[in-house]
């Protein structure tokens, strides 16, 4: 048999009721004094973007300005009109939620094995005076089909599966947009960053004491871009800029697309990975779905040429399997893309 991990999960935890494990309290001095962690932030300023008309040459003009100026600012922006229906993102949302519902014994048929992020599970604990992060997740890859592990994906509820390959396949269409909509707003060819792509769902429970834990530690994404669907009701999600955190807006029926390093990398610093974290909430739970759009591991990722000038040097070195130093790194609470810096 394989090793389960034998870390409890936050639900685990919220189930045992027997109050919050010191393991998860931040310490005092997090650098949150001015923000504290439950205290009121600015809601960012972020445009949506209309996908379908991104790529069209009548009217895409004004869509890929609007990208370029979110992308370089925030390395945030809503996309609208992406093609997948309310009702479709809506069966994905409740699936999930039904998912992290279920009793202990039936999410543990899914459980990943310590040392893998695949599988259901608490976050990775790799040192033991590591803090934990209130967040408990399912992580899937799925793209492309031959590295899916289908022993990791429910059986239970009914369609969680098939909706799942619907969505990765739905996804397709958007992802690709959206890589040459960015080109394009560059002025680079339309190509230049299109790759492949992986995907996870994740929730964060309900916590007793938001002032004290948070539901993600500050973090940029190791990924070229990252789509999200956050939770419609329960907010969390906020963004670093200038040492100031802003929370993302709420807004149906769009999907927040936010930079990661590799992207950040590629366009030679102009778009920028943002540093973002989720806090908690006292009363409600809180489930997003993420899906990480990573190259395939064999590419070396640097500053396309075209972004490269005397009057813009080469910012980046070359990187490659990225992702697999980013979870080191992440629960250090360290930034890879620092050691990426020329
Ligand atoms: C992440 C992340 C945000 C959210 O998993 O990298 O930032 O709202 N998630 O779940
Ligand atoms: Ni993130």
């Amino acid at each position: 048999m394989e090793e389960k991990p034998k870390f409890k999960t936050v639900q685990e935890v919220v189930a045992a009721n027997e109050g919050l494990p010191e393991r998860y309290l931040q310490p005092l001095t997090g650098g949150h004094e001015d923000q504290p962690l439950n205290g009121p932030v600015p809601e960012m300023d972020i445009p949506s973007i209309d996908l379908s008309l991104l790529l069209s040459s009548s009217e895409g003009r004004q869509e890929l300005s609007k990208l370029h100026s979110a992308l370089s600012k925030w390395g945030v922006v809503q996309v609208m009109n992406h093609g997948i229906t309310e009702a479709f993102l809506d069966k994905i949302y409740k699936l999930t939620k039904h998912f992290f519902a279920l009793p202990t014994e039936e999410k543990q048929k899914y459980a990943r094995d310590i040392g893998n992020v695949q599988g259901y599970g608490s976050d990775m604990i790799l040192s033991d005076d590591q803090i934990l992060d209130w967040i408990d997740r399912l992580f899937l890859t799925t793209y492309p089909e031959d590295q899916q592990h289908l022993k990791f994906w429910p059986e239970v509820p009914t369609g969680f599966r098939k909706t799942l390959h619907e969505y990765t396949m739905k996804q397709h269409a958007v992802i690709e947009q959206f890589f040459k909509g960015m080109a394009r707003s560059l002025g680079l060819e339309d190509n230049v960053f299109l790759d492949m792509h992986g995907e996870n769902a994740r929730m964060y429970p309900p916590c007793p004491r938001p002032d004290m834990v948070i539901g993600a530690k500050p973090h940029g994404d190791g990924s070229d871009f990252t789509l999200l669907l956050p939770d419609k009701d329960v907010e969390g999600l906020q963004f670093l800029k200038d040492g100031k955190w802003y929370k993302a807006p709420i807004v149906p029926d769009t999907i927040l697309i936010n930079v990661g390093d590799l992207m950040e990398i590629m366009s030679n610093g102009i778009y920028k990975s943002p540093v973002h974290r989720v806090v908690t909430n006292s009363e409600k739970e809180r489930i997003s779905v993420a899906t990480f759009c990573v190259p395939s591991p064999d590419k070396e990722i640097q500053p396309v040429e075209g972004l490269v000038s005397e009057a813009r040097p080469r910012l980046y070195k070359t990187v490659k399997k990225y992702v697999e130093l980013y979870f080191d790194s992440y629960q250090q609470g360290i930034r890879p893309i620092q050691a990426a810096l020329i």
